[in-house]
């Protein structure tokens, strides 16, 4: 029940509308390069395994405002309040363009402040490490991605590491809870206070309050330098991690590395007022059009997504299929070493599901 509250909190959604077997409203973002691709094999996905969703897909593409600023249309943006849930592909951050990353505009827009990134090994896909099973959660909306940048005087320049009492609470209290819904024994504060005394000092200080709360869940705090170190040693030794902004950018993706790359991993951005779930990977613009995509990150987030609206039986159902056909060789995308086609696992991974459902 507890968690049932959390994520009635966490969405605004009345619990009959959450749990309502009626289709739900969820909106897709299908993004650029790859993005529409791998968004289409995912909703083919879907529809072979019956899942009671439908999409509501929206264009991000930046718009002149107003004010003559260049934002996220107001129809996406009115989309995602009023479905509470997402899908989102990946998006082409222009350099130099004047507009700053819609990734970064995306998660201010929503208030994402918690990013979740589950790094496990599958079965049957061999890496360099077996066994891995680590959850990240980075901090998502502060620190040192708060865009407060300045020059003081030509040839130096300030960036101002931002870290706040309220976004380090809620993020902490965040991992405890996920640790506590999800089965998962242990959460690791990484840090640096050592060197960053008040603000890392103060992350870690809401950390161990967080602590407190749940005295079922184990809690440690460790150096990020140790946590690098101890993860390429022996993954084991983690199981979820906690941490502030760039901390997470950096160590989520060597987790990612660790169970085969990008192209695997998925993620979750759980927010005030909603949740938005997408692949980690970018465009790939090298193989855009070219039906050579690996679909598996978006399509594992998208069952992320499933289990977060209590549709569990869905998301076994389809993970199950995607990890059975990542098992056999001969349809594997480029990426993982085979040579079959985008469309041509997502076919397979539909008939897997259409013989279980
Ligand atoms: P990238 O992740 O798009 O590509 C890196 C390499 O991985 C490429 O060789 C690509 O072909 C491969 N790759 C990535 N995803 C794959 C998949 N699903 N299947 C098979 N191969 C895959 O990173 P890159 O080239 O640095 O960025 C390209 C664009 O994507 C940039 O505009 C960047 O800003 C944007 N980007 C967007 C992200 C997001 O929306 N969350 C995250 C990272 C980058």
């Amino acid at each position: 029940m507890a968690a049932q509250l959390v994520r009635r909190l966490v969405t605004g959604l009345p619990l009959n509308r959450l749990y309502s077997s009626e289709a739900r409203k969820v909106t897709i973002i299908p993004g650029d390069g790859i993005g529409p691709e791998i968004s289409t094999a995912v909703q083919k996905i879907f529809a072979a395994a019956k899942v009671p969703i439908e999409w509501e897909s929206v264009d991000v593409t930046p718009v002149r405002g107003p004010d003559g600023k260049f934002g996220i249309p107001q129809e996406a943006i009115d989309s995602v309040n009023r479905n509470k849930v997402g899908l989102k592909g990946p998006l082409m951050t222009p350099v130099g363009k004047g507009h700053r990353s819609l990734n970064l505009a995306l998660r201010k827009e929503f208030n994402l402040y918690a990013n979740v990134r589950p790094c496990r090994s599958l079965e049957g896909y061999e890496t360099l490490y077996d066994h891995v099973d680590v959850v990240t959660i980075r901090e998502n909306t502060e620190g040192e991605y708060s865009g407060i940048e300045h020059e003081i005087v030509a040839g130096v320049v300030q960036s101002i590491k931002l870290i706040t009492e309220e976004a380090s609470r809620r993020v902490a209290e965040f991992a405890f809870q996920y640790a506590k819904d999800n089965g998962r024994h242990k959460v690791t504060a990484v840090h640096k206070a050592n060197i960053m005394r008040m603000s890392d000092g103060l992350f870690l200080h809401c950390c161990r309050e967080a602590a407190e709360k749940f005295p079922e869940v184990q809690f440690e705090e460790r150096y990020l330098d140790t946590v690098c170190l101890n993860m390429v040693q022996d993954p084991n030794k983690y199981d979820v991690l906690v941490m502030p902004n760039l901390y997470g950018d950096i160590l989520s993706d060597m987790c990612a590395g660790l169970v085969g790359g990008l192209g695997l991993t998925p993620s979750g951005n759980i927010g005030l007022n909603g949740a938005l779930f997408e692949s980690v990977h970018g465009t790939a613009p090298d193989i855009a059009g070219q039906d050579k995509a690996n679909p598996t990150a978006l399509l594992l987030s998208a069952v992320m997504m499933l289990r977060y609206m209590e549709l569990g039986t869905h998301a076994d159902t389809i993970e199950r299929a995607c990890f059975a056909t990542i098992k056999e060789p001969q349809f594997r995308t480029g990426d993982l070493g085979g040579s079959a086609s985008c469309s041509r696992y997502t076919d397979e991974i539909c008939r897997k599901v259409q013989s279980s459902v």
